[in-house]
């Protein structure tokens, strides 16, 4: 049995202060949700403070990215154990990295490597763009980046790993996939993927989320997927009411 997963991504929204509010505001609500591992994923600057509010709740603290290596002249990074000092998640290779910063499935994979020796559940992010889904590339441009980005992870941690189908087109438009389209990606490229890479056993453990633009209003329709075991929530994990519901409908 995988257990429903959900994740706020927040992005670079929130100040320290701001976060504060946030989480006060959500905490009794996604506390009150049972049987979903519910995390948030603010910016690193609201890490430390977020922190404070958690002991005591079953929600994690995830970081949105950070580098490989350990420690150095790497003006503006964070390293694993800055990440692992706080929290026990970290989302890596989100489609917005990939885009914007220059990262692609060999900079994953050693990040990846580097969240196994620091002991964090990476929350691993894959996806198309819209051309490559227009041109029908979807299914060889997301196994690619699961055999190559998740290569070399040793098999119990890779057990633990917890992927996310995030297509790109999807993402802050408001124009979700179908629960149908994502299941058919995770059925038939992703789980086959990771049985590749892993063996079947350990591609049946791994979680899959699906994320881009979901909300209250549709996370039903992914949840009651048989592939999907929960979501990466971006615009709406920052309202406190819209994040809770979500968690509730993973729960149901
Ligand atoms: P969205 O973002 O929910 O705002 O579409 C999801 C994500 O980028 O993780």
């Amino acid at each position: 049995m995988r257990i429903p997963f959900v994740a706020g991504n927040w992005k670079m929204n929130k100040t320290a202060a701001e976060a504060r509010a946030l989480v006060t505001e959500m905490i009794a609500g996604l506390s009150a949700v049972i049987g979903v591992e519910k995390v948030l994923c603010p910016p690193f600057t609201s890490l430390a403070v977020v922190a404070t509010l958690l002991p005591g709740t079953d929600i994690g603290l995830g970081a949105q990215n950070m580098h490989w290596e350990a420690k150095g002249a790497f003006t503006g990074e964070i390293a694993p154990a800055m990440v692992a000092e706080f929290c026990q998640y970290v989302i890596l290779g989100h489609s917005e990295r990939r885009a914007y910063f220059g990262e692609t499935d060999e900079t994953v994979n050693k990040k990846l490597l580097a969240a196994q020796a620091a002991g964090l559940t990476p929350i691993i992010c894959v996806g198309e763009t819209l051309a490559q889904y227009e041109a029908g590339q979807t299914n060889e441009i997301v196994g690619r980046q699961v055999r190559t980005g998740l290569r070399g992870l040793d098999p119990t941690f890779a057990s633990k790993l917890v992927i996310a189908y995030e297509p790109v087109w999807a993402i802050g438009t408001g124009k979700a996939s179908t629960g149908e389209n994502a299941n058919a990606v995770v059925r038939n490229v992703i789980r086959p993927a990771l049985a590749e890479l892993y063996g079947a056993e350990i591609a049946r453990q791994v979680r899959v989320l699906y994320g881009g633009s979901v909300a209250a209003a549709n996370a039903a329709e992914f949840f009651a997927q048989p592939e999907i075991d929960g979501a990466l929530v971006g615009g709406a994990s920052l309202k406190a009411e819209e994040f809770v519901a979500i968690t509730h409908a993973a729960a149901a």
